[in-house]
């Protein structure tokens, strides 16, 4: 229908014209993943507010399907001002309804690598920060 015809353009225009595209000079974190059914990759990267609690400021780059570029261009401008413990409960469902279009099951995993990969660098920067505190505790 109409509805979806509209979302069918906003894929494309976001593969075409990516938005946030690129490397951040300073940042919090950065991370790639891959899609393990084809191989291609994204990096993104993501620069926190001092108390990394709010997302300041996302880039994104990599080889990739329409959809897999589209998801990620359009997340990173979801991302952009979300509190950290927000973006952390987005999950699958979250995506498939930003994209707005019925995904086959074989391209999911293409819709949901952009999150994947921003929610795994989340996890590994809280891990290492953990670690660090220990470390210092452990140091006194
Ligand atoms: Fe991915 Fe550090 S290498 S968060
Ligand atoms: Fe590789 Fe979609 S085919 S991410």
């Amino acid at each position: 229908g109409m509805g979806s015809d509209m979302y069918r353009q906003q894929i494309l225009d976001h593969y075409k014209n990516p938005r946030n595209y690129g490397e951040l000079e300073e940042k919090t974190y950065s991370h790639a993943g891959e899609n393990p059914m084809c191989g291609d990759e994204i990096t993104i990267d993501v620069q926190l507010d001092e108390d990394d609690e709010v997302i300041e400021r996302v880039a994104f780059r990599g080889d990739g399907c329409a959809i897999s570029q589209a998801s990620a261009s359009m997340l990173s401008k979801e991302l952009k001002g979300m509190p950290v413990a927000e973006m952390r409960e987005l999950d699958r469902d979250d995506v498939i309804d930003m994209l707005g279009v019925d995904i086959s099951p074989m391209r999911v995993k293409c819709a949901v690598l952009a999150e994947k990969v921003v929610q795994d660098g989340a996890e590994i920067y809280e891990g290492e920060k953990d670690l660090d505190k220990t470390t210092t505790e452990d140091d006194d």
